[in-house]
């Protein structure tokens, strides 16, 4: 059962339901299948093709939204809590804004891993039931993979949203950057999808091939180091979800018919104090310039990056018409509007007069 909001939970508290657990779910997890109300958002596996469909129907209302000079009342009196244990830039604050333009209230320590009682001890299970008892949602970004998992067992009455957890998952930022591609071809079937650099540790990397997977005739080249290949074990598991995969090695190997460039960012911070040597080699490998976008892409590519960069893609290619990123940061606001509005089950008093 999904979990009822702070404003009717007065009534006993919901235990959450085990009834319906698929394989590749997290024990407890439930699937979304076109009903987001007071359900926990941790992986991209919940997502059918129908629950994205819903999603992304909601967003133009909620660029009209954001597009008015004052924010409207849909989640006045929600509260929601931001426990951010990680650094964001992106999420945080398109979260905070989304939260805002709905006006509804924002609580939490803008660096709990500092500021909160973490500091003094607390586990993140005491931390949950402490802030349940004060919002209407809680939302997480953690360094340790499953710890919104974890958030979600812990949370008995109010809904978590995974917002990345180490290693794991970034299910919102799949889903926006799902919507961005989405916007430019009409479609997120039978498209060539390049993605490079971090793809073993980085989570956007993970939940974006599970949300491709869901779609027919996708094919993926996964293009990094040799030390940052995706384990053979998980190219398998996307594969028998139905993707293509190639793995190449060299910039000469991009198909110069792709749809889709997605380039991340070599992550320092996931590496060990003894492996930060092979970091300083590796760091410089593949770097978008003007003059590789001229050898290796198309004209009617796209160019994305989940942000934030370091050197990877040169800022000399920001102007060029391909370059969607701050794009895609700006579809990271109206994403997370609509999914906060489904999750907290405020779609019916979206205006009726809103354009979709
Ligand atoms: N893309 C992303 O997660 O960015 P932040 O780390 O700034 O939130």
């Amino acid at each position: 059962m999904p979990k009822s909001s702070r404003s009717i939970s007065r009534a006993p508290i919901a235990k959450k339901s085990t009834k319906f657990t698929p394989n590749n779910l997290p024990s407890g997890i439930e699937i979304i299948d076109g009903n987001f109300k007071g359900k926990d958002i941790v992986s991209l596996d919940q997502f059918d093709k129908k629950s994205i469909k819903i999603l992304f129907e909601t967003v133009p209302k909620m660029r009209n939204i954001a597009m008015k000079a004052s924010s409207s009342k849909i989640l006045a009196g929600k509260i929601i809590s931001l426990l951010f244990y990680e650094p964001s830039t992106r999420t945080h604050d398109s979260f905070e804004a989304a939260i805002k333009q709905l006006g509804g209230s924002v609580i939490g320590s803008p660096n709990p891993a500092q500021f909160s009682s973490a500091i003094k001890g607390e586990d993140l299970y005491d931390t949950i039931k402490t802030e349940e008892g004060y919002c209407d949602l809680i939302v997480l970004r953690h360094p340790q993979t499953k710890a919104a998992q974890d958030a979600a067992t812990a949370a008995t009455t109010v809904p978590i949203i995974n917002a990345g957890d180490g290693i794991g998952e970034h299910p919102t930022q799949a889903l926006l950057d799902m919507y961005t591609i989405y916007e430019k071809f009409g479609k997120l079937s039978n498209l060539k999808i390049l993605l490079v650099g971090d793809i073993k540790n980085g989570r956007t990397v993970h939940s974006l091939l599970d949300g491709l997977a869901l779609y027919q005739g996708n094919e993926v080249y996964l293009l990094s180091t040799k030390n940052l290949r995706l384990p053979e074990d998980e190219i398998k598991q996307f594969e028998n979800k139905g993707l293509k995969i190639h793995t190449i090695t060299t910039e000469d190997e991009i198909p110069k018919d792709a749809h889709v460039w997605y380039w991340t960012r070599i992550q320092k911070e996931r590496f060990s104090p003894k492996e930060l040597k092979n970091y300083e080699k590796i760091k410089n490998s593949f770097i978008v310039t003007a003059q590789m976008l001229k050898k290796h892409a198309n004209k009617n590519m796209i160019l994305m990056h989940p942000l934030p960069r370091v050197n990877e893609i040169s800022k000399e290619v920001d102007s060029d018409p391909r370059a969607v990123y701050f794009k895609q940061t700006r579809n990271g606001m109206y994403i997370r509007m609509a999914l906060l509005i489904l999750v907290l089950g405020k779609q019916k008093t979206i205006r009726p007069h809103s354009k979709t």
